[in-house]
């Protein structure tokens, strides 16, 4: 009998979760004849049995489109459950039988896969698939939405590098990756940053200050600094403003900030992350056609490959002070403060 499944976008959105959609929704219906559903705000809907039958012409031209057609929201079906509020995990698993879905696929970042893990435990059949500009779900090499935030903050950076010559200046420029510093690194490295600070590694700003000196002594005009929002700073104070503030004040260089924010989140998806969420969305349904639930796609190794939820549940993944990548931006003159 042809298997029914559901499919959520939960937590932040990013560009590709309609790719991912549509790579879930097209296969499971073209290649196995599944019955698709999506449900609306991410677990809300599935509390609530707010949903849309999805059909070949509803996952038709969302590949390029940023957001997600099923919207999402930041609920947390488990959050207060110790506390004695039983009944919306109640009310999900009594929709998902109601519904009689073979399978639940839940499109998002850390907290997604988290209770996409809790909810195995409860007796559903569940996939996720990795999303998050952060890059920071453990368990694959990389997630769908953040090349297209690296493109996007490696857009801006150029942008600045063009008015901070102009004008002789240091440009601060917060990027998000909330305590990864993933895209700032990224960004930092292909946008030619002269200092990069994230939130992995412990940074002082005198060493920032000597560094800018040095360059500005030895004849460069201006400097780009890209910080992860994460980084070590004054509760009150966004990073940019904090990192700006100290260099102007300490060096004495005319210094400006830039928060990038939510842009980083917005728009079509890089021809990168369209290829990564359709594959990801692919095999969602190969892996749902062939039984194997409970399991998040991931790319290993360049590698499509399943993971248990039960070894990723909400587990981060970092950058290491010993990356690769750190290290051959120190090679090329970066500084990251330590
Ligand atoms: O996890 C993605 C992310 O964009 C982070 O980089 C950022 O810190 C956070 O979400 C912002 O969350 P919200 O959408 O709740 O404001």
């Amino acid at each position: 009998m042809a298997k029914r499944i559901g499919i959520l976008t939960a937590g932040g959105d990013c560009p590709g979760l309609n790719a991912a959609i549509r790579g879930v929704a097209k296969t499971a219906m073209m290649r196995y004849g599944m019955e698709v559903i999506g449900f609306n705000q991410g677990y809300r809907g599935l509390i609530n049995g707010d949903y849309q039958t999805l059909t070949e012409d509803s996952v038709s031209n969302i590949l390029t489109l940023g957001g997600t057609i099923l919207g999402t929201s930041r609920e947390k079906p488990f959050k207060n459950r110790e506390l004695g509020e039983q009944d919306k995990v109640e009310k999900l698993k009594s929709r998902y039988k109601e519904l009689d879905l073979d399978c639940l696929v839940c499109l998002g970042g850390n907290g997604t896969m988290k209770t996409a893990y809790k909810l195995t435990k409860e007796g559903l059949n569940v996939i996720g698939l990795p999303k998050t500009i952060d890059n920071d779900v453990y368990g694959t090499d990389v997630t769908f939405g953040f090349d297209s935030a690296v493109t996007i903050a490696t857009d801006a950076i150029d942008r600045l590098h063009t008015t901070a010559s102009s004008h002789n200046r240091v440009m601060v420029i917060e990027v998000m990756g909330h305590d990864a510093g993933w895209i700032a690194l990224h960004s930092g490295v292909a946008g030619g940053g002269d200092v990069i600070l994230i939130p992995e590694i412990p940074y002082s700003i005198d060493k920032i200050i000597q560094h800018l000196k040095d360059r500005f002594e030895n004849g460069k005009k201006s400097a780009i600094v890209v910080v992860g929002e994460g980084i070590d700073r004054p509760e009150n104070l966004s990073a940019a403003k904090y990192i700006a503030d100290s260099i102007e004040s300490l060096s004495g260089i005319e210094t400006r900030q830039t928060r990038l924010g939510y842009v980083q989140r917005g728009g079509s998806p890089t021809a990168f992350d369209r290829v990564l969420a359709t594959q990801y969305g692919a095999f969602a349904a190969e892996l749902i056609a062939d039984g194997a639930y409970n399991n998040m796609v991931a790319l290993c190794d360049n590698k499509l490959t399943a993971v248990p939820l039960s070894k990723v549940k909400s587990k981060l993944s970092l950058v290491t002070a010993d990356h690769h990548l750190v290290d051959k931006a120190k090679g090329v003159g970066v500084c990251f403060g330590d």
